[in-house]
């Protein structure tokens, strides 16, 4: 086993590490080299379907859930296709509104998650199309969708996901642009812009990983927390439900996640003298209005660390630490703002001696319900 973390101390830093390469593999041929936009060789139908479709409906557990919210973002912006996203557990039991004119797309790393396939099968009943996004080729779900689009990141064997994360990221803003192109929501100029951004991406992500003590000491210094909050708005907050899971599956810290603005629906009563808060705030859209929320949660004597992109001199005038990262279009923050996350966790967990790939009570792939 040693021999395959390759030196690491464990496979789940192993494979954040592993993220540039997965990040560019999972873009490898589907992005045009002349920049014209995305091709997607594997998809079997012709653009007239994809311009057919009415509706997306997302299904997926866990961590893969938390990129089909993202997918939500990206595919509702930049193709202007309504969409809905379940977890596959809720999914079958809520009689589903799925027709012919419904792409469901399953997403799941292991590609044998039993409720995400029970769901896929059930959008196949209903009569929708059906797409799979795997990071497994010829798993049950791949055999079973209609299409699929393979995530190419390599064997994840730690039980907390980060490369399957970021490459079902990359593919859901590749699906958003395509379908994006298709319907003529995006112009040609707009796509090729979006594609150089994609195409940045690896090289980001390993600038992000070369720096890591910052993130190392605030997870020692703050890993004996008993409750964290992670807040953000819009994209951000998307990534912050995958901020707090990570924390929670592999530290044992108790975690949240909340919409900044849902604050003071509640949250901001547990909101003492050095909690820790971690507050994005990558979405020039909603920038000021986060910035109250730090406010906020800094008048209760919280210690926030915010997530800032890069330049930004602003936030660091209302926290206590600042995280940059690298700017890009606001659409693929997540797949950079998501590392810091992910790093957080595994010193967290370090720190407090846990089991990091194997944390109590989880696996990798839940084939029962
Ligand atoms: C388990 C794993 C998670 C994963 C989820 C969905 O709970 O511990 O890391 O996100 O299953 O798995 P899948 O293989 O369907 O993406």
């Amino acid at each position: 086993e040693a021999a395959e973390r390759g030196g690491y101390e464990h496979f789940m830093i192993k494979e954040i590490y592993e993220q540039p390469k997965a990040v560019r593999e999972t873009m490898t041929g589907r992005l045009a080299k002349d920049g014209s936009g995305i091709n997607f060789d594997e998809l079997k139908w012709t653009k007239e379907d994809i311009g057919a479709i009415k509706k997306v409906a997302v299904v997926a557990c866990g961590t893969a859930y938390h990129a089909g919210i993202v997918g939500k973002y990206l595919i509702e912006n930049l193709a202007r296709v309504p969409v809905e996203v379940d977890v596959a557990s809720e999914f079958r039991y809520r009689s589903p509104l799925i027709d012919d004119q419904t792409l469901t797309i399953v997403i799941s790393q292991s590609g044998e998650t039993l409720d995400t396939l029970a769901a896929l099968k059930e959008a196949k009943n209903l009569g929708a199309r059906t797409l799979a996004i795997t990071n497994v080729v010829g798993s049950s779900i791949a055999r079973e969708s209609d299409q699929v689009i393979y995530t190419w990141a390599g064997p994840e064997i730690a039980v907390a996901s980060t490369k399957a994360y970021t490459t079902q990221l990359v593919v859901m803003a590749m699906l958003a642009i395509y379908m994006g192109s298709i319907k003529g929501t995006l112009t040609p100029a707009k796509v090729g812009e979006l594609c150089q951004e994609l195409r940045d991406l690896p090289n980001q992500v390993h600038e992000l990983l070369e720096d890591v003590e910052p993130i190392k000491t605030f997870a020692q210094r703050y890993g004996f927390n008993e409750d964290v909050f992670f807040i953000g708005r819009s994209l951000d907050y998307a990534v912050a439900l995958e901020g707090s899971l990570k924390l929670k599956e592999i530290s044992y810290i108790h975690a949240e996640a909340y919409a900044a603005g849902e604050l003071k629906h509640g949250t901001l009563a547990l909101i003492i003298e050095g909690v820790p808060v971690i507050a994005l705030a990558t979405q020039s859209d909603v920038y000021e209005k986060m910035l109250s929320n730090i406010k906020e949660v800094k008048a209760r004597d919280a210690v926030v660390i915010g997530i800032g992109l890069k330049g930004d001199k602003e936030i660091e005038k209302y926290v206590d630490h600042t995280i940059y990262i690298p700017a890009t279009n606001k659409f693929l923050t997540p797949i950079l703002s998501v590392i810091p996350l992910q790093l957080l966790a595994y010193y967290a967990a370090v720190t407090r001696g846990c089991d990091v790939d194997k944390p109590r009570n989880l696996a990798k792939s839940v084939t029962v319900e």
